[in-house]
């Protein structure tokens, strides 16, 4: 695999998953535009200068991308610093969990803001883009919840299986464009998203997954780096999952 001369752009990339995606494109030889959540400014600058140590250029970009104004000015600032974005990673993402009957308005709206309306935002602003230049590549990352539910999810495993939708639909509409869509379905991974998970259910999980290990962030950043690549130029459309061959 081989990203030399691309740009790319990395939602939510200052930590987790996101972080292991912009460091791998970066190894791949790809300029990483790492979009940080407002607050999080130090680590972006950190994550820069471990990418300029690989010999590749990080572009910290601060931006709340459930707002469509900070989505749209983060890919106009993307492809301004770096001269044009190759590869769109939708990663951004929350969880506010709860039952349902507990399950407050905000618990709901919040979730789907960040997950499924950032998405939107990112994904509309940069094919404005793609389109004119007729290539590139969406990445979206789901989750095995969004494919199979889990209790105390449903505002998340909603917004994850939306993401699929979304992610089959730009596909069927930017195809003849030259842009590809897939979406990321990533089973449990450590980061801070599944740290405080109780130990009692960590336990009860991890006897699901057959690999006998939860997953890391560069299982995922794998995946990732493969359906940026050309590697993957017949692909789009679908979404793969990396999570061990767990059992939901
Ligand atoms: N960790 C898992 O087990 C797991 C499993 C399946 C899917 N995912 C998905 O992977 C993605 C990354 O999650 P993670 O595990 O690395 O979690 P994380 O909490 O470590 O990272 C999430 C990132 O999104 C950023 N973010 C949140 N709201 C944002 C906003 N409004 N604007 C910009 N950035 C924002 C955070 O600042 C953080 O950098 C998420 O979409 C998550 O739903 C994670």
């Amino acid at each position: 695999m081989d990203l030399k001369g691309k740009s790319a752009i990395v939602t939510g990339g200052s930590r987790g998953i996101g972080r292991a995606i912009c460091l791998k494109l970066a190894k791949l030889g790809a300029d990483v535009a790492i979009n940080y959540y407002p607050g999080l400014k130090e680590e972006a600058e950190e994550l820069k200068k471990e990418i300029e140590k690989i010999g590749s250029r990080g572009y910290p970009i601060e931006a709340d991308i459930s707002k469509m104004d900070e989505a749209k000015k983060l890919i106009e600032q993307a492809v301004a610093t770096m001269g044009k974005v190759d590869i769109l990673v939708n990663n951004a993402g929350i969880t506010r969990d709860s039952l349902i009957l507990r399950m407050s308005e905000d618990d709901w709206e919040s979730v789907l803001a960040v997950n499924l309306k950032g998405v939107f935002n990112c994904s509309q602003a940069v094919a404005k883009y793609m389109v004119k230049e007729r290539k590139g590549v969406i990445i979206n990352i789901s989750s095995v919840v969004g494919l199979r539910g889990n209790i105390g999810q449903a505002n998340y495993a909603a917004s994850k299986a939306g993401v699929i939708g979304f992610t089959k639909s730009l596909a069927k509409e930017l195809g003849s464009r030259g842009i590809r869509v897939n979406a990321v379905a990533p089973g449990f991974i450590e980061t801070g998203m599944t740290q405080g998970f109780p130990q009692e259910y960590r336990e009860k999980i991890l006897k699901q997954i057959p690999l006998g290990r939860f997953g890391l962030p560069k299982d995922v950043a794998s995946l990732v780096a493969f359906l940026a690549s050309d590697e993957a130029s017949y692909i789009t459309g679908e979404v793969i999952s990396v999570n061990g061959g767990i059992i939901l």
